[in-house]
């Protein structure tokens, strides 16, 4: 996990991508001596609807958020990366040509928030075959809250990906570099993550989500227009830390693959509402249960998709209601926290509420009209205070761009 930020930081506004690049730019020329060669960004997420679909070949709806993680980067001539972030004072570095001795196996040697950017350094090794490529500078800023399911890995891994890819004129496409993203998160960090986060991070438009099919990798562009219809996008962040590369995400992953395994189809995604009595038949109730927020998830993702078109936003709260609980009763992800929240937010005027991302901690969001936001605020902290949790961090976000150079 990437150390946290400063709560100033994590919490500024859609202004604050000019601080971000402006203080990975005053790291870099701080930590080594000379001016950057150019800058780079890439968003993290929140995922509208879809949860633990992506590596069931599923479906998700994510959108990029404001909140971006930035890279400075200078050319070196001695095939060495070298990497510095604002979360920590001491840089690290390797050799290009060594990076295979050191992922996926010896991944440990180096310090964890290393692993993402030089992770990516490596897929990018792996995916292109390169071997003689300029060495590298990186410093990084970011202001993703970490921790709080709003991806603040693929941020890095998207930021990293994009700089290095223009640096090497290596010319893969967003796609491919989400895919080397993945990688990196996958083997060098070693979170089984599915492809939603790096998808997200590289695709991202201003005021719309991405809706992609996990199997076929195609991505559509759905018009979100939260504002022309007076909504705002709360997130409720607990406070509670959550890691996937430990515990509870990877046996919900392993579930979902024995619950393929004996229903005898290659991924959930070949599973519809339909099977679902078969699967009771057959599968044990934990894993039926799995099973059956993976097959209405993805039913609900398509639900959404088609109700923002036919009908616009204001008309999907209640299939984020049925996938929170969803996720709280058969993929039991959620948390008392996150409960909270939600039934905070709803009771308050919330048009709807989910926890969102991998579950276990992070954070909620709740589609509210721009008039109800602080009553919306207001509930959440009063809710957390009365069951003795610590106060919950609350902001809007609004859909943005994707991963690009800035300078
Ligand atoms: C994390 C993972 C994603 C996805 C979500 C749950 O964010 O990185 O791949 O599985 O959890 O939807």
């Amino acid at each position: 996990m990437v150390p946290t930020p400063t709560p100033d930081d994590a919490h500024a506004s859609a202004g604050a991508s000019g601080r971000g690049r402006l203080s990975a730019t005053r790291l870099f020329v701080d930590a080594f001596g000379h001016e950057p060669a150019g800058t780079w960004s890439a968003p993290g997420r929140a995922n509208l609807i879809g949860e633990h679909t992506d590596y069931n070949d599923g479906f998700v709806l994510p959108f990029a958020i404001e909140h971006r993680t930035h890279v400075a980067l200078g050319r070196r001539d001695d095939g060495v990366v070298r990497v510095i972030s604002t979360f920590d004072e001491h840089a690290v570095e390797l050799p290009f040509a060594e990076l295979d001795a050191v992922f996926p196996h010896r991944r440990d040697e180096i310090v964890e928030w290393a692993r993402y950017p030089l992770g990516v350094a490596w897929a990018l090794r792996q995916r292109t075959g390169a071997t003689d490529v300029a060495g590298v500078d990186l410093a990084f800023a970011s202001d993703v809250p970490v921790g709080a399911g709003l991806s603040s890995s693929a941020a890095i891994e998207g930021a990293t990906a994009s700089a290095l890819n223009d640096t090497w004129g290596l010319g893969l496409d967003p796609v491919t570099l989400a895919q080397v993203g993945r990688t990196a998160e996958n083997e060098a960090v070693g979170a089984p993550t599915g492809i939603m986060d790096q998808m997200a991070a590289m695709l991202g438009e201003t005021d719309s989500a991405i809706f992609l099919d996990c199997r076929s990798l195609d991505a559509q562009v759905v018009d979100l227009g939260f504002a022309d219809a007076g909504l705002e996008l709360v997130v409720i962040d607990t406070g509670v830390k959550h890691a996937h590369a430990t515990g509870g995400y990877g046996e919900r992953r392993a579930s979902c693959e024995l619950g393929a395994s004996v229903l005898g189809v290659p991924a959930l995604r070949d599973v519809g509402i339909d099977d679902l009595p078969r699967a009771r038949r057959l599968l044990d109730d934990v894993t039926f249960r799995r099973v059956r927020h993976i097959v209405t998830e993805n039913q609900r993702v398509l639900d959404t998709v088609r109700a923002l078109r036919e009908r616009g936003p204001a008309s999907i709260g209640d299939l984020l209601v049925a996938s929170h609980a969803s996720m709280r009763d058969d993929f039991e992800i959620s948390i008392p926290e996150l409960d909270t929240a939600v039934d905070a937010a709803l009771t308050a005027g919330a048009l709807g509420a989910r926890m969102t991302g991998g579950g276990f901690g992070g954070a909620a969001i709740a589609l509210v009209a721009s008039g109800r936001v602080d009553a919306v605020r207001d509930a959440a902290a009063t809710a957390f205070a009365a069951s003795g949790f610590a106060p919950p961090t609350i902001f809007t976000v609004t859909p943005s761009t994707g991963a690009h150079r800035d300078t």
